[in-house]
């Protein structure tokens, strides 16, 4: 698509939040601009301290950002301390959203959420 959004929906245990993002912002900055009620997400405000952003992305989105954006050492150890890791889990506040994604990028949020810096 040439529009410079996307929808980026969440889904948390049974809820799902809809929200309009733009190319470039990152989700965490969509859940915050929204003011998302994900009690705890992005807990350090993206600075790669927390791992509360923890977000499992689709297949084909992973594959994609894996190419663009890979997870650099940090993420991964902080990815180690998430509950419910995945194969295709990342950290929110580290996927931008870019033209490459469809009209409706969805991800999994975890109803589970540790900040790695209470452990
Ligand atoms: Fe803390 Fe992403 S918001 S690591």
């Amino acid at each position: 698509s040439a529009s410079e959004t996307r929808t980026v929906r969440f889904l948390n245990g049974d809820r799902k939040f809809d929200a309009n993002g733009k190319i470039g912002q990152t989700l965490l900055d969509v859940v915050v601009e929204h003011d998302l009620a994900l009690d705890g997400f992005g807990a350090c405000e993206g600075t790669l301290a927390c791992c509360t952003c923890h977000v499992i992305l689709g297949k084909e989105h992973f594959e994609r950002e894996d190419k663009l954006n890979p997870a650099g050492e940090e993420e991964l150890d902080l990815l180690d301390m998430a509950p419910e890791l995945n194969d295709y889990s990342r950290l929110g506040c580290q996927i931008k959203i870019t033209k490459k994604d469809p009209e409706v990028v969805e991800v999994v949020v975890p109803t589970i959420n540790r900040d790695a810096r209470n452990s």
